[in-house]
């Protein structure tokens, strides 16, 4: 008797947890595609699992921001598809960065893979925010 009210329970509890997160807008193809790309082009200097420098909001010597993490955990959620596929396209040299730009590098396909792969870094409770904010 006990274990049925257990169950009982448990499925209750499942039924009223919160809704399921959001559905992410790529799949495991894109972000495996995007991984490479990533590995090839933006790890040496955000790290391979986009995990950038811990330190970075510190600047350097030169006063150059170093590589900041893209994985959730800076603020790279802050900005729209669009807008963090500008900043890989046109790096941030222009902008007194240090970033060199992609546009000539990557497709824009190549571009949107490669934001799948940090994306797939992001843990819900970061990229569902964002979705809800960016892509509804
Ligand atoms: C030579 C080192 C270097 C490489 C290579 C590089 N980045 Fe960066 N990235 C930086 C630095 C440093 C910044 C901070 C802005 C600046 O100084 O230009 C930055 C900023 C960014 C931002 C803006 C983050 C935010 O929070 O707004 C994104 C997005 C980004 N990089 C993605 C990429 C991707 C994707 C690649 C590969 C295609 C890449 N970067 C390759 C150094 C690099």
């Amino acid at each position: 008797m006990r274990g049925y009210k257990i169950l009982v329970v448990s499925i209750l509890v499942l039924l009223i947890s919160p809704a399921a997160a959001a559905e992410r807008w790529f799949n495991q193809d894109i972000v495996k595609y995007g991984n490479g790309l990533f590995q090839q082009n933006c790890a040496i200097c955000h790290g391979s699992n986009a995990e950038g420098t811990r330190d970075w909001k510190k600047t350097d010597a030169n006063g150059n921001y170093p590589p900041p993490p893209l994985d959730g955990s800076a603020h790279a959620w802050h900005h729209p598809l669009a807008q963090l596929a500008r900043s890989i396209k046109e790096g941030g040299i222009k902008l007194g960065g240090v970033m060199p730009p992609f546009g000539d590098k990557l497709s824009d396909q190549e571009v949107l893979a490669v934001i799948a792969y940090f994306q797939s870094k992001w843990p819900d409770e970061v990229y569902d925010p964002w979705h809800q904010r960016f892509m509804q």
